[in-house]
């Protein structure tokens, strides 16, 4: 068992050095340069990893600074589906299992070979055809964890739909918002969806939408739960029968590198949700590569990636980049607490997973439960152990370490976002030390940069925001139908280089240390929720007058929601009315937004212009000294005593 060195940090063993792709800090340094210093013949290289129908790229890379605009492999010709289904068909994969589906309840599983999976992806895609669907089109597509969600995007991806996901726990609104932005003509669902032993409903979900006027002609329903479900003639197909009539063969069409592949909605600092927009060429490229390196994917290895599709870590890392690489890729509908606190482990026993990919706030709660329910399963088949989605607390990280992969597994720490498409900084397990809490080093193709908010790089050991200089072949191309938000969110902050949200320093050895988001983007058990969002919800309340939210921190979930409202006059506080709030919130957005305190105010703090000071909320809310603070700029600074005082 390898153990921490007097630095802190952790050796990768001799056993994991032999399985690992770049087995020292010079190899990934000589690609890394290489990556920077010659980029069009680096990603040319790389780009072998994927099947062409045609390289014919006039430039690998094109940027329009001023546009805010650039491409990837323009001309060239590829398909996503191909790519992960078809070539490995052809290569000799064609009775490997693909896609390993693990139910809700213990015992109810599935698995797929690539050409099983192959021909179901075929029949849908003629599906969606005959419900009128072309190459652009886009495609709604709101199912909880099931094979049939895989099915739907890959043949999507097959005959060039556009496809968007929706959370399948998001509510009614948000999925109205979501189909209606992206003007989806087709949406796949199901009559229901299973938790922890619980049926919810889904199908209801869809109908009350369906009710206002939307972009939406024809709804395939799979049938899951098989409870009863209102099907209204001429519009809701029965995915099975759909299935049935359905012609075999569906050849796969020729997609320009830059064409659009996926819009995945996430939160931003406004209330309403970005669109953000992958193209195929780099969005694959990306997610083939990364998989390969922050996992060291072996063929035959079996990766369990435990995020929900509904998410870009569903997206990339059970999806497509396993799947472009051939892997045996699991896909788990339940909870990591049902039946038992030793689900996951069981789960890793069971099917002798090699790589396993989870969130920080999954292992806090493992921790939590006990590392009795580690030990009763026999976890040895773990070669590598993931992390994502919120910074890991070394505390978390060493557990991980040591209960789950027993001192023998290295954590690929990977920071990434919507945004980036895959992986852009992360410890590459066998090529040098790990510290733990770290995201370490830059993929390659990425260069860091840690300014100050005057646009001034930042200080070694001093936090700063964390930019990017130049666009990488993965990062999104656009925002859907909103190009200017896309520049101003992203590329205006800071001239020349992309703007990622987060807060980040750089220690003296150059690792990089993620430390949050700096705008208003709350992550909650590492879902991203908007602020703005759950205030707007807040707001629709016929008795709110005002409000404002910010993240404290939550010992299980990371961040947790707390929100400040004032009310109009005639409405008093009560128990009944901040409940009444919270689920004004699940409503809205969905319960995975649910506030963890409302407090009801007087006033919110201003600035002479009106802004309120979330900054000050912040303290305030966390219980942290808001003294300290130069409340000089607000209008009236004696409100901070009075929310102070009625903290909850
Ligand atoms: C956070 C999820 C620290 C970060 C892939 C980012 C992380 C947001 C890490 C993106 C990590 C993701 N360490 N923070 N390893 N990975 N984040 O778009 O704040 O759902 O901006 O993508 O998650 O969330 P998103």
């Amino acid at each position: 068992m390898a153990s921490e060195n007097a630095d802190g940090t952790y050796s990768p063993s001799e056993e994991y050095r032999k399985r690992t792709y770049i087995d020292s800090y010079a190899k990934y340094e000589e690609m890394y340069r290489k990556s920077i210093e010659e980029p069009e013949e680096f990603w040319t290289e790389q780009a072998e990893n994927l099947d062409w129908y045609s390289k014919g790229w006039k430039k690998v890379f094109d940027w329009n600074k001023k546009a805010s605009t650039f491409t990837w492999f323009k001309g060239g010709k590829l398909n996503a589906c191909y790519n992960c289904l078809d070539r490995h068909v052809e290569g000799g994969l064609k009775n490997t299992a693909a896609l390993i589906f693990e139910a809700d309840e213990p015992g109810n599983s599935r698995v797929y070979t690539y050409g099983l999976l192959l021909s179901e992806v075929e029949k849908f895609a003629n599906v969606l055809k005959s419900k009128g669907v072309k190459k652009g089109d886009r495609v709604a597509v709101y199912l909880p964890m099931i094979p049939e969600l895989a099915i739907t995007v890959l043949a999507c991806a097959r005959i060039g739909a556009v496809h968007s996901v929706v959370f399948s726990g998001f509510s009614t609104d948000s999925l109205f918002n979501r189909v209606q932005d992206s003007d989806s003509k087709v949406l796949v669902t199901c009559d229901g969806s299973y938790r922890g032993g619980k049926t919810l409903d889904m199908k209801g979900k869809v109908n009350e939408m369906l009710e206002r006027e939307t972009s939406v002609d024809s709804v395939i329903v799979v049938k899951h739960t098989g409870k009863d479900v209102v099907m209204e003639d001429g519009r809701d197909f029965w995915w099975h029968e759909e299935m049935s009539k359905a012609d075999l063969k569906c050849p796969c069409e020729q997609m320009d590198a830059e064409d659009p592949f996926f819009i995945l909605y996430t939160s931003g600092s406004t209330g309403k949700p970005k669109g953000v927009l992958h193209t195929v060429g780099g969005y694959m490229l990306g997610v083939t590569i990364t998989f390969k390196y922050a996992f060291d994917y072996r063929p035959g290895e079996t990766h369990w990636c435990t995020a929900d599709l509904g998410w870009i870590t569903g997206h990339s890392y059970v999806l497509y980049g396993p799947l472009s690489n051939g892997a045996t890729t699991l896909m788990f509908e339940g909870v990591p607490n049902y039946p038992d606190n030793g689900r996951f482990w069981e789960i890793v026993e069971n099917w002798k997973v090699d790589i396993f990919y989870t969130a920080p706030t999954a292992i806090r709660m493992m921790r939590k439960s006990g590392d009795e329910w580690v030990r009763k399963h026999d976890v040895s088949s773990l070669k590598v152990l993931g992390s994502v989605g919120e910074p890991i607390d070394s505390s978390v990280w060493k557990w991980y370490y040591e209960v789950v992969g027993n001192g023998r597994c290295p954590i690929a720490d990977t920071y990434w976002q919507t945004e980036t498409g895959s992986h852009i900084i992360l410890p590459l397990p066998g090529a040098w030390n790990q510290k733990p809490g770290s995201a370490m080093k830059p993929f390659f193709g990425i260069e860091p940069v840690i300014l100050n908010e005057d646009k001034t790089p930042t200080p070694v050991g001093q936090d700063g925001r964390l930019c990017i200089k130049k666009p990488w072949p993965s990062c999104a191309r656009t925002l859907w139908g909103d190009h200017e938000k896309y520049k101003e969110t992203y590329w205006n902050p800071y001239p020349g280089y992309y703007f990622s949200g987060d807060g980040a320093r750089q220690d003296s050895d150059g690792d990089i240390w993620i430390t949050g988001r700096v705008d208003d983007v709350i992550s909650v058990a590492g879902h991203r929720i908007g602020a703005a969002e759950v205030e707007a919800a807040l707001i629709a309340h016929p008795a709110v007058s005002e409000a404002a939210v910010v993240p404290i921190p939550d010992e299980m979930k990371g961040e947790a929601i707390y929100g400040f409202v004032t009310l109009k006059n005639g409405f008093e506080d009560s128990e009944e009315l901040r409940n009444d709030l919270v689920k004004q919130v699940r409503n809205e957005v969905g319960p995975i937004a649910t506030p963890k305190t409302i407090q009801i105010a007087e006033e919110l703090p201003k600035t002479r212009s009106g802004k309120i000071v979330r900054r000050m909320l912040r303290k305030i809310a966390s219980g942290s000294d808001f003294r300290s603070m130069d409340a000089s700029t607000l209008v009236d600074p004696g409100v901070l005593d009075d929310l102070v005082k009625g903290r909850r």
